[in-house]
């Protein structure tokens, strides 16, 4: 099913992404036209401001005329694609494009190149292109990652910079899926690299690339402002351990678009220090869903507001949308729509957990809780594979405040009723919603 030539992948893609904006057709063109009435209802700020102001600091970055344009291709340093490693090529062209007083861009031909662990290290002196036609697929000896198990491929400190091209971007994650202790018990449990980090960047624009198979999560945005991540491809398979697709941490203002997300974990999860971001037009599964969380892990403190999530649909997920934390912690998760979304067959389709345990020993009752609040879920249908579609189990002493539901059909894949479960939550409904709180 999976297409090997990159263009032709890209291609589908698109295809893919076309049937699938048709078919949400007769929902609004601007998803934010009547939000600002709603929020009145649940929040006293404008949740959104934050998105025009997204958009026009994007453009700023990519005025540059096309006459003075650097262009350095890996080949001329001796990248060889032959399945020895290439990291050197690599470091070499970066060094040329980051100390480029004119837009540079790194041309990576149609050819496999291997990489070891590798930063790309900022600040550059001019934006920077990064066009991938090929595959960069990672060492898979593990031995190679022993500085830093954490990272395989990193932008540190780059504003202004576009990756893309059509691409592949290959994790070549087994040997590192094989040796996971969710996998193997008798395996000790250790860290393993993330494919892509981009962490404390400015201005970013990361598109039409596939990002497969990777060690762990495939792409993180750490620390940055304003980033845009459409037309993706991410796939790993459906039982790969910890394979998030996009994970999001202390990042705002991130706007995920038009992208496929099929992996092992997460489709996109967001934690600390997150907000403004949006993820729209979204086919997720398998995996484990859209996930806020998991927030406040060892009495820590965490924030994450303003987050929109916006025509998806999950299939065979684990969750749908989730918001999960931790007993113990503080902080909040407030100001966040979930909204026109398809489930198809989804264990948990809508899901808040404050009692979140992912641990071996069970965690104990504890007072302080993150708030959760201001959440709106709006027009979701489809069906839930567990018989509780909705489920609220939130804090005793920090109850789920301001929920809105509305328009809201879930069943069972067997035209049954489903339920909802709900514990310690404020819930208003609006229109239909079904199944009902008793
Ligand atoms: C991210 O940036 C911080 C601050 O510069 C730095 O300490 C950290 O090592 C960077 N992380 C990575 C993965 O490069
Ligand atoms: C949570 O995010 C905030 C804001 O980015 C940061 O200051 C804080 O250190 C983070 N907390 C943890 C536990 O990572
Ligand atoms: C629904 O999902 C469950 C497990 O989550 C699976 O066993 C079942 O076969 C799926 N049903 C359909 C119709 O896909």
């Amino acid at each position: 099913m999976i297409p090997q030539n990159p263009a032709k992948h890209v291609l589908i893609l698109f295809l893919v992404l076309t049937f699938f904006t048709s078919c949400f057709g007769t929902y609004q063109e601007n998803p934010y036209a009547d939000v600002p009435e709603l929020d009145k209802k649940i929040s006293s700020k404008p949740v959104y401001s934050g998105f025009s102001k997204l958009v026009r600091h994007r453009s700023t970055s990519t005025t540059t005329s096309s006459s003075n344009k650097v262009v350095i291709n890996v080949d001329d340093f001796a990248a060889k694609a032959d399945g020895t490693d290439d990291s050197e090529a690599f470091n070499k062209a970066w060094d040329k494009a980051c100390s480029s007083k004119q837009t540079a861009t790194i041309v990576v031909p149609n050819r496999i190149y291997h990489l070891k662990p590798i930063t790309f290290l900022g600040p550059c002196q001019s934006d920077l292109i990064f066009q991938i036609y090929g595959t960069i697929k990672a060492s898979n000896k593990m031995s190679e990652y022993e500085d830093d198990r954490r990272h395989w491929i990193v932008f540190d400190n780059v504003n202004n910079l576009k990756v893309q091209g059509g691409g592949i971007i290959n994790g070549n994650g087994r040997i590192w899926w094989e040796n996971s202790c969710k996998i193997n018990k008798d395996m000790p449990c250790k860290v393993a690299p993330t494919a892509v980090t981009f962490n404390e960047s400015r201005n970013l624009i990361v598109s039409n690339l596939w990002f497969k198979n990777a060690q762990k999560m495939h792409l993180r945005f750490e620390k940055c402002i304003n980033v845009k991540a459409m037309n993706l491809l991410v796939t790993a398979p459906g039982n790969s351990p910890n394979t998030d697709g996009i994970h999001v941490t202390g990042t705002h203002s991130i706007r995920i678009t038009n992208s496929v997300i099929r992996t092992g974990d997460d489709c996109i999860s967001i934690v600390n220090g997150s907000r403004y971001v949006e993820a729209t037009d979204i086919i997720c599964g398998p995996g484990h869903g859209i996930s806020i969380g998991s927030l406040g892990a060892d009495n820590s403190e965490a924030e994450v507001s303003n987050v929109l999530v916006n025509r998806a649909t999950f299939s065979g997920t684990t969750n749908g949308v989730r918001i999960k934390t931790w007993q113990g912690g503080s902080g909040y998760a407030k100001d966040i729509v979930f909204q026109n979304l398809i489930m198809k067959n989804v264990t948990n389709p809508i899901i808040i957990d404050q009692n979140y345990c992912d641990q071996d020993d069970p965690c104990k009752e504890q007072k302080s809780a993150v708030q959760v609040s201001n959440i709106m879920y709006r027009n979701i249908q489809g069906t839930s594979a567990s018989e509780v579609a909705m489920k609220f189990d939130c804090s005793k002493t920090f109850p789920c405040q301001g929920i809105l539901l509305q328009d809201i059909i879930l069943g069972l894949e067997e035209d049954e009723l489903a339920k909802a479960s709900c514990v310690n939550v404020k819930l208003t409904d609006m229109g239909k919603v079904s199944p009902q709180c008793y």
